[in-house]
């Protein structure tokens, strides 16, 4: 049996591909590669000796889909496809809404179809809004989100969810990630943004290896210990186990599940500047900036139930996080592109 990744050749998709392959799955990748390089599975195999089956192609698109079902024998689907910046889903929330839920809704119709109702799905901590309480537990309402990304994560949460309801054959995993950040050891795959990265540790990992000045940090008047935001990272690594894990949840009959997928720890802008720099022996200079719109004070889980229902617990702190970003940015200063 073999477990279809959609996005598998994106960054939490191809880690994920690689502890899937370890962990002795056969794996099939639908990536219209709109924000990848079929590169990184090139170097999915390099890692783990093994072959990924690769279907070129989109979620939205059934003929692709049926293609897969016929061609392959799916048990279960990881289904990380879906547009993801922040800033974009604001200027083109209809591309946005139409790719990720339109996508997603073409997914599971054509899955149940096919007699496949196990998914496991990439949510985000984004759901919370501005959380009610910290740690973050799964109890904790969703909140309002503050972009249309945002609530394509919410609103999915719920169409699974009630696509569970009404077929109990269904098992739905939600996964809540909280910032993923790190890179696989061998330096080899990583996080590969287009253009000028969103996101603090790709930023920061630009600034190091010469391609920006320096690093803006949003906002130094929040209420944290130094006035900067303080956020959940978790290795990459790590995050792609918890795939596993949940799989093997699948196979006891889940229902549906929710997990949010961090390490507990908090940490700064200032406190990652610090360690990366410390790790690294190197100098990541910065200003302060004013806040950025939607961005939030304080956000980080408590991941306890994933540990007691999944026996999955982040092994990595941050330490080897920022090792591991750098790696992969300075042996790669231009991603998958030569
Ligand atoms: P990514 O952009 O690297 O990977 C997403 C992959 O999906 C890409 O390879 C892209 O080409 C593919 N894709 C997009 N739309 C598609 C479509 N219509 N058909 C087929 N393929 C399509 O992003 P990532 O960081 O690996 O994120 C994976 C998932 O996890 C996403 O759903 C994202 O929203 C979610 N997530 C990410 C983060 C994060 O910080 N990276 C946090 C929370 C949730
Ligand atoms: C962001 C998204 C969230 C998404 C997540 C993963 C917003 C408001 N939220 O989360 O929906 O799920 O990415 O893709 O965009 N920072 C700087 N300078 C920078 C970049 C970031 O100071 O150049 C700060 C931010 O203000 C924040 C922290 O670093 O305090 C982390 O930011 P980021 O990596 O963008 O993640 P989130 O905002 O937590």
């Amino acid at each position: 049996m073999a477990i279809l990744v959609t996005g598998g050749a994106g960054y939490i998709g191809s880690h994920t591909c690689v502890e899937l392959l370890n962990a002795g799955y056969e794996v099939v990748v639908l990536d219209n590669l709109c924000n990848s390089s079929e590169k990184s599975l090139e170097r999915v195999k390099a890692i783990t000796g093994k072959e990924v089956t690769f279907y070129q192609g989109d979620i939205l698109d059934r003929g692709i889909l049926n293609k897969i079902f016929a061609e392959q024998k799916i048990d279960s689907c990881i289904h990380f496809a879906g547009l993801k910046a922040v800033g974009e889903s604001v200027e083109k929330p209809w591309e946005y809404y139409n790719n990720n839920i339109a996508g997603t809704l073409t997914l599971v119709d054509v899955m149940r179809q096919n007699g496949c109702k196990n998914i496991i799905f990439s949510s985000s901590a984004t759901v919370y809004g501005d959380p009610a309480q910290i740690p973050i537990t799964e109890e904790c309402p969703k909140g309002q989100c503050t972009n249309p990304y945002g609530w394509t994560k919410s609103m999915l949460e719920q169409v699974l969810s009630d696509l569970q309801k009404a077929d109990t054959e269904w098992n739905v995993i939600l996964l809540r990630y909280f910032n993923p950040i790190g890179a696989h050891k061998s330096g080899t795959m990583g996080e590969n943004p287009n253009g000028i990265p969103n996101n603090l540790m790709p930023y920061v990992t630009q600034v190091a290896v010469g391609k920006l000045k320096e690093l803006g940090v949003f906002g130094d008047d929040y209420d944290t210990p130094d006035g900067t935001g303080v956020r959940d990272y978790i290795h990459v690594v790590d995050l792609a186990v918890g795939h596993v894990k949940a799989l093997k949840k699948i196979e006891e009959k889940a229902g549906l599940c929710i997990y949010n997928l961090g390490t507990g720890h908090g940490y700064s802008v200032l406190d990652i500047v610090k360690n990366f720099e410390e790790a690294n022996d190197l100098k990541i200079p910065y200003v302060i900036k004013p806040r950025r719109a939607g961005d939030i004070a304080t956000c980080y889980c408590d991941p306890s139930k994933a540990e007691r229902e999944l026996g999955w617990k982040a092994q990595y702190g941050i330490r080897e996080m920022c090792e591991d970003s750098w790696r992969w940015q300075k042996n790669n200063p231009n991603g998958y592109e030569a």
